[in-house]
C-alpha cells in the first residue's frame, strides 16, 4: 500500500501567497472593470537591467553557433559567476568567501527548503515569529513538527519579532540546533546591526547550532554600517550558511538565478558528537537533484557585477526605495506607525486590528493588494505589509486609493 506522508495534513491548507492570489482572482472575476494594483507579493516590475540584457543576447547567439554552444554545465554554477559572487559580495566587504563555496541555484525559495535534507530529522529548530513561511512549512513537510495549534506548530522554538524589540528577536532562551534569521527581515523590513549579528554567532558558536541566513534583500541596504552578509562577522564561517538571490537585486524573479554560501569550515554533528563538514553533502545533493541554471542566465547574472551592471541595478534598488519612501509617507501622514522600507522593499505597517479583515477592506474597498501579517505568524497579525515593487504610476495611484479609504 503506498504510504502518504501525513506531515502535509498538518499544513494550513494552501501556501500563502496563493491564498492571496486566489482572493484576489476571485475579487477580479466579480468585478471586471476595477483596476488592481499589486503590493501583495514582492515581485519585480521593472526590466532587467540593459547590461543583463546584452549579456543574455550575447550568451544565446552563443548557443547557436557549434564552436560556442554549452551542454550540461556544471551544477555548481560556472566558474566565471562563482568567481563573480565570491569577489564581488565577499571579498569585497572583507568576508572570507572563495568562488567554490557558491551553489548557483534557480532560487533562495528553493535553496532555504532543500537545505534541510542535510539535517536530522529530530532537531531543535528556531524560527522566528512572523516569519518567511516556506522556512516553517518544509519543515513540517520533513516531519520536524507536532501539530497546528492557534498558528503555531508544536516543536518549534518561537522566536517573537516585536515593535517592543525593533523585529530584531532575542536570542532563544533554551538550547536550538537550527537558527532561521532573514536580513532585511521579510516580511518585517528590520534590519540587523553588526552587534545584534555577532551575538547569534556567539550563540551558535557555543551551542554548536547552525544559522541559516537568508540575505535576499541585502542589495536594499543603505545605511553603511549595517553588515551586508553574515560572513561579514569574525567566527560566522564556521556556522553559517548563507542565502542570496538575483530575483530582488536584478530583477531576476521570473528569470530564475540564485546562490547558496556553504563554507567549507561549516560543520553539523553526527549523533557521537563527530563533527561534518557540509560542503561535501551540498555538493552531493547538488549534482545529485540539480542540473544547473542554463548558461545564459548565469551570464546574465555575471554581468549584474559589470561596471554598468552594478550602476543600473543600484539605479533599480533606489527606484524601488522610492516607492518605498512614498509609501511610507502616506502611512505616516495617515497615522500608522511601520517599519521597513528604508533599507528593504517591505513595508510593515502597524493596522492594529485583524489583518485579512484589513487585507480584504484594501482590496475590495481601494482595490490594493497587500499581504495580511497573520500569514506569516502569530506576531504578524495586527500588521500588513506592504511591497514597493511595482511602477511608480501605480504607487502613487495606489497611495492616492489609500488616502480616500484610510483617511
Ligand atoms: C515575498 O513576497 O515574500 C517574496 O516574493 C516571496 C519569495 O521570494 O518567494
Amino acid at each position: 500500500m503506498i504510504r502518504v506522508n501525513e506531515n502535509y495534513s498538518k499544513l494550513q491548507s494552501s501556501y500563502l501567497f496563493s491564498e492571496i492570489a486566489k482572493r484576489v482572482k476571485t475579487y477580479q472575476t466579480e468585478n471586471p472593470d476595477k483596476k488592481v494594483i499589486r503590493l501583495g507579493i514582492g515581485d519585480v516590475t521593472e526590466p532587467l537591467p540593459p547590461a543583463c540584457i546584452e549579456a543574455l543576447h550575447k550568451a544565446v547567439d552563443e548557443m547557436a553557433a557549434r564552436a560556442t554552444f554549452r551542454g550540461y554545465g556544471p551544477e555548481q554554477g560556472y566558474d566565471f559567476l562563482r568567481a563573480a559572487i565570491a569577489q564581488n559580495d565577499y571579498q569585497s566587504r572583507g568576508a572570507k568567501i572563495e568562488a567554490d563555496e557558491v551553489f548557483v541555484s534557480d532560487g533562495s525559495k528553493c535553496d532555504t527548503a532543500n537545505i534541510q535534507e542535510l539535517f536530522a530529522d529530530k532537531l531543535t529548530i528556531a524560527i522566528p515569529d512572523p516569519v518567511y513561511p516556506v522556512y516553517v512549512d518544509t519543515n513540517v513537510m520533513a516531519g520536524r513538527t507536532g501539530k497546528n495549534s492557534k498558528g503555531r506548530y508544536k516543536g518549534f522554538v518561537y522566536m517573537d519579532s516585536t515593535e517592543a524589540n525593533g523585529f530584531v528577536p532575542a536570542l532563544p532562551d533554551q538550547p536550538v540546533d537550527l537558527i532561521y534569521l532573514c536580513f532585511p527581515n521579510n516580511p518585517t523590513g528590520a534590519t540587523a546591526t553588526r552587534e545584534q549579528l555577532a551575538s547569534w554567532v556567539r550563540y551558535a558558536r557555543e551551542n554548536k547550532a547552525l544559522i541559516l541566513f537568508d540575505a535576499a534583500y541585502e542589495a536594499f541596504i543603505r545605511d553603511p554600517s549595517l553588515p551586508h552578509s553574515i560572513y561579514e562577522i569574525e567566527g560566522a564561517r564556521d556556522v553559517a550558511i548563507e542565502f542570496r538571490s538575483f530575483s530582488k537585486t536584478a530583477g531576476f524573479t521570473g528569470t530564475r538565478c540564485a546562490f547558496t554560501v556553504v563554507p567549507k569550515s561549516v560543520v553539523a554533528y553526527t549523533k557521537k558528537g563527530d563533527a561534518v563538514p557540509l560542503h561535501p553533502l551540498w555538493n552531493r545533493r547538488h549534482t545529485t537533484k540539480f542540473n544547473g541554471v542554463s548558461y545564459p542566465i548565469q551570464r546574465a547574472a555575471e554581468a549584474v557585477y559589470s561596471a554598468a551592471g552594478k550602476a543600473q541595478t543600484r539605479a533599480l534598488i533606489d527606484f524601488y526605495l522610492g516607492n518605498a519612501k512614498l509609501i511610507r509617507a502616506t502611512l505616516a501622514d495617515l497615522g500608522y506607525r511601520m517599519t521597513g522600507g528604508e533599507n528593504s522593499p517591505y513595508i510593515w505597517v502597524n493596522v492594529g486590528k485583524d489583518s485579512w479583515k484589513f487585507f480584504d477592506k484594501l482590496l475590495k474597498r481601494a482595490q490594493v493588494v497587500t499581504t495580511p501579517g497573520a500569514g506569516f505568524g502569530r506576531c504578524g497579525e495586527g500588521f500588513i505589509r506592504i511591497s514597493a515593487f511595482n511602477s511608480r504610476e501605480n504607487v502613487e495611484e495606489a497611495m492616492k486609493r489609500l488616502r480616500k479609504v484610510l483617511k
